[in-house]
């Protein structure tokens, strides 16, 4: 019992500290998507599923929920924004290659028709953000006319 409270104190001393450090923040000033949004012109449905469902970790602003001041949340948090943003950044979406841009659409397309994204731990907590089948339909009909312009090696305006 005693050593059962000695390790319980530990942890709770463990919890305690580690809320003296935060991950820095996810934080971009004025319009950052713009370029994307000017390229890519997808409807005003569409543009609301990527604020709402895909900007958190895949652009340079995320819209942090209150948990995210506990620690490790904070940290679990900060690793996914990381990896998703290394992977797909929208807010970078001019320094892209027509090749890249193309390449990352179609991965686009396959991971939301995978049901692959939103990540199911980020749904699971976002209950709004989950895509509903037509709104994958309608994802997937923007991925292939966006998709045609850049195979044709034009910038769309
Ligand atoms: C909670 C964070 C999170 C959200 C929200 C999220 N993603 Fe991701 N995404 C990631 C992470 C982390 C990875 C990289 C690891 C992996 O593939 O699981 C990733 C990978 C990807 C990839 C793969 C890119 C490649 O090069 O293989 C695509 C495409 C993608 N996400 C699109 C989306 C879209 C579209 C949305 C919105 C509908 C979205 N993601 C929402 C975290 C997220």
């Amino acid at each position: 019992m005693k050593l059962l409270k000695k390790i319980s104190l530990g942890v709770v001393l463990v919890f305690v500290a580690i809320q003296f450090f935060s991950p820095t923040k996810n934080i971009a000033t004025g319009n950052h998507t713009e370029a994307f949004i000017k390229q890519t012109n997808p409807s005003p449905e569409l543009k609301n599923i990527f604020e709402t469902s895909c900007y958190d970790c895949h652009s340079n602003n995320t819209d942090y929920p209150w948990y995210n001041n506990i620690a490790p949340v904070s940290f679990l948090l900060a690793d996914h924004v990381k990896e998703g943003k290394e992977h797909l950044n929208f807010s970078e979406w001019e320094n892209y290659s027509l090749d890249k841009k193309d390449h990352l659409l179609a991965e686009i397309e396959e991971e939301v028709v995978d049901g692959n994204m939103p990540l199911s731990q980020y749904t699971l907590l976002h209950k709004d953000t989950e895509l509903t089948a037509n709104e994958v339909n309608k994802l997937v009909e923007w991925v292939r006319q966006t998709r045609i312009i850049y195979q044709l090696g034009k910038q769309p305006k």
